[in-house]
């Protein structure tokens, strides 16, 4: 980029943001991070670690030394409670039809009340499927399931080659992996691990599987068949269970595992939120401003170059329509701040492109039908939406499964509940377990490559089904096993979905539209989801009295599988509304080095550049390309004049 002060890129603003009041005091910084999620917050303190100063603009709260957010086994809670999380509304399908056959599919009452189900009322407001973000200091890390998963080599080594960067290949990229972990569970010195990093590993405990005997019974056939081994005692379940499978020897190789969860040793959660916390009070140059909902990346015109010199915020509580306590007629108190560096947007895979939008940054027609000004006519911002579908499979057993490690856990939260002083005096104990207990992975015929491309992960005792109103305080269901089938290797290019504006009003949702399980894609996708329902009732069909017999629920008897994984698949995982992509051309929103195409000083930070999702969860990988984007935008600090 060529130098310009910050004088110069103030003399001469573009019609666009008139609204910017010429000399006005405003604080200025080096840099501004919009979002202070896995992405965001990681490049924000990164930067400010490396002297830069930072001011780092997030619409939700610093919620981290909350329970909700700190206790693993009460990540749920988090996601679907508007102090911590946002709820969105969105739709699976164009084909209006095919989404509301989703039992989840959820309506607005006139009462204000809501409704999920096949037979909504008539004068019912179509919603859609709700998708919970996380909007609190951390993002959706501080209210997510806590796996910790490696990508595939085979992921980062498709980047660098989409992208013809080499710098994204896996060999370049582990260092970060590196970088970032401080590996709780491994022996010191294991190779392929860190452990001065900022993130903390840890690994679910066992014995919440071996210390339930239908539950080993479960296990060991899945062992059997996946791995053909045949278990013989818990010792040796345990020690299949215990491999780890962020090591080079077990990650995407077919077995039954552990989750590998982002906790430190005493079992709170770690992530992103901690790390900015920890880099302010040690005194580095970062300013965070919470409740603050940016509104418009502000650009200048500097001879040809379009130049974001500042971002526009509205600080207040609940400001976004997706938080459940918004209150349309409140709209804060409107703030602008000055970058002399770079401007950085990390709102997630929705948000980031409805900021750019909002910005004067996406596709001509969309922007002109709204009235925004178009900056840049980039008709990949939104678009190229996907995700890992996930197929539920849900069996109820004869009995109950038993030995629930939750029996005694009264929720409580207090010295009354032995669960929580459990986890509070030791760091252990059922409520310091992230994500699932029962995990395995899977190689379907589908895979592209040698890689497991299919995860299962689930439950004994516990229904899940997906995301819908009250979620996360599901009936008891001690007899259910409840199994998510996620599918890896999204479609890339051939990826339909898109976020798109409703209105020009940055409080307001964009639509969100998946439209998925297009084309050649779309049929392997469901194709490797219905192998891993075949393997799952191989496995059930091996279970003994008295387990024994399961009753199919999901799907129910009767029911077509494919057509049922059609209906009900949901997800988690977004990426890609941003896309990276070989040169600086607008059929990519953001180069190799994250730069948004066709303006400068703006890049893009969060689950969006990825050109498909990664095959792995991607709070890890969106750290690691985060803590990379720290050195790319560092590197190219000195090619900035300070302002004066
Ligand atoms: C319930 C749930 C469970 C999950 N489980 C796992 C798991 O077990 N393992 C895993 O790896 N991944 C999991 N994920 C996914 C993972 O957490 C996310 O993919 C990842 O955190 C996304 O990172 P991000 O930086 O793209 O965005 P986010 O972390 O979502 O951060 C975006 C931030 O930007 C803020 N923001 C947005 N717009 C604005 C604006 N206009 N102004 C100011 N601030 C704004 C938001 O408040 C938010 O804090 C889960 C997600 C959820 C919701
Ligand atoms: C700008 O505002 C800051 C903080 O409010 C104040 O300390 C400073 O003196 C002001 N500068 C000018 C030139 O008004
Ligand atoms: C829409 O979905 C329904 C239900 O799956 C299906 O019967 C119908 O053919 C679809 N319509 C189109 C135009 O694809
Ligand atoms: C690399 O990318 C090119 C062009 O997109 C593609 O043809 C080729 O198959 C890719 N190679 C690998 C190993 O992915
Ligand atoms: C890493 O975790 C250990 C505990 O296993 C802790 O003592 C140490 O302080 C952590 N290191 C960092 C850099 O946070
Ligand atoms: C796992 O939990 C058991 C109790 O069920 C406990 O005895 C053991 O110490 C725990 N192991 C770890 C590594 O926390
Ligand atoms: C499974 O293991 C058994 C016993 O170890 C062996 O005889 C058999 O060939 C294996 N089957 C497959 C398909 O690998
Ligand atoms: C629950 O408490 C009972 C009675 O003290 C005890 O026998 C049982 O083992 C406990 N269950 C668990 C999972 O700790
Ligand atoms: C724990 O909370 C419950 C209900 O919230 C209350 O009845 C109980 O007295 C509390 N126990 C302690 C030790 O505070
Ligand atoms: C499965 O178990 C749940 C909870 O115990 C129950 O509500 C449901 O009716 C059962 N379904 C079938 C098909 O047995
Ligand atoms: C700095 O600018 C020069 C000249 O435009 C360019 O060649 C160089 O790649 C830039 N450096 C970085 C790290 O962006």
């Amino acid at each position: 980029m060529k130098p310009v002060t910050i004088l110069q890129r103030l003399a001469t603003v573009l019609p666009l943001v008139a609204a910017y009041p010429a000399g006005q005091n405003q604080s200025e910084y080096e840099y501004i991070v919009v979002g202070s999620g896995t992405g965001g917050g990681t490049v924000a303190a990164g930067l400010a670690r490396k002297g830069h100063s930072v001011f780092l603009i997030e619409a939700g709260a610093d919620r981290g030394d909350t329970l909700p957010q700190m206790v693993p086994g009460l990540s749920t809670v988090a996601s679907d409670d508007p102090e911590h999380a946002w709820s969105f509304w969105i739709r699976h399908y164009r084909n209006e039809t095919q989404g509301r056959r989703d039992s989840k599919f959820t309506y607005r009452l006139p009462d204000g009340s809501l409704y999920y189900g096949l037979e909504p009322p008539p004068d019912a407001e179509p919603l859609g499927i709700l998708y919970p973000r996380g909007a609190t200091v951390g993002g959706s890390s501080q209210v997510n399931a806590q796996n910790w998963a490696k990508a595939s080599d085979n992921d980062w080594d498709w980047v660098a080659n989409y992208t013809s960067d080499p710098s994204w290949n896996a060999q370049a990229m582990e260092p970060y992996f590196i970088a970032v972990e401080n590996c709780t569970y491994c022996e010191p010195g294991t190779p392929n691990h860190g452990f001065d990093g900022f993130i903390s590993s840890n690994i679910n405990n066992a014995t919440y599987v071996t210390g339930r005997p239908y539950v080993v019974e479960y296990m060991s056939n899945a062992a059997l068949e996946i791995e053909n081994i045949t278990i013989q005692n818990n010792e040796q379940l345990a020690e299949l269970l215990n491999r780890d499978s962020n090591s080079p020897e077990h990650s995407y190789t077919p077995g039954i595992y552990e989750i590998i969860t982002s906790s430190d040793e005493r079992r709170r959660r770690s992530g992103s939120r901690n790390y900015v916390v920890d880099t302010v009070n040690a005194g580095f140059p970062l300013t965070v401003s919470t409740e603050s909902l940016a509104t418009r990346v502000l650009f200048n015109k500097n001879g040809g170059d379009v130049v974001a010199y500042g971002v526009e915020y509205m600080k207040g509580e609940a400001l976004y329509a997706a938080d459940s306590r918004y209150d349309a007629t409140q709209s804060g108190e409107l703030r602008t701040v000055v970058a002399s560096k770079e401007v950085i947007v990390a709102g997630g895979v929705f948000n980031t492109p409805q900021l750019l939008k909002l910005s004067g940054v996406g596709p001509r027609e969309e922007l002109e039908n709204l009235g925004i000004e178009v900056v840049v006519d980039s008709p990949a911002v939104g678009s190229y939406l996907q995700d890992h579908p996930e197929g539920i499979i849900r069996v109820n057993a004869s009995v109950p499964f038993g030995n629930d490690p939750f029996e005694n856990c009264t929720m409580q939260l207090n010295a009354s509940d032995p669960c929580f002083v459990q986890w509070q005096d030791e760091g252990m104990g059922p409520y310091g377990e992230g994500a699932a207990p029962l995990h395995m992975r899977f190689r379907s015929s589908e895979s592209e490559n040698e890689d497991s491309d299919v995860w299962m992960w689930g439950f004994a005792g516990l229904d899940f089904r997906g995301f819908y109103p009250g979620y996360a305080h599901p009936l008891p269901a001690p007899d259910t096993i409840s199994m998510s089938m996620l599918k890896c290797q999204t479609p890339g290019d051939e990826a339909k979905g898109t976020v798109t504006l409703r209105s020009a009003d940055p409080r307001d949702v964009p639509e969100v539209n998946f439209d998925w399980f297009n084309g050649e894609q779309g049929r392997k996708e469901l194709n490797a989801m219905v192998e891993g329902a075949e393997l799952l009732n191989r496995i059930f069909d091996r279970a003994a009295e008295p387990i024994a017999p399961f009753t199919p629920v999901q799907p129910a008897e009767g029911v077509d599988l494919r057509q049922n994984l059609l209906d009900e698949t949901f997800s988690h995982h977004a990426g890609s509304t941003c896309r990276m992509g070989p040169g600086s051309v607008q059929t990519h929103c953001v180069d190799p080095q994250l730069r948004v195409n066709g303006v400068k000083g703006l890049r893009v930070v969060d689950a969006s550049v990825f050109p498909r999702v990664i095959s792995s969860f991607p709070n890890l990988p969106i750290t690691m390309m985060a803590h990379k984007a720290v050195d790319i935008i560092s590197a190219a600090a000195g090619n900035y004049s300070r302002a004066a």
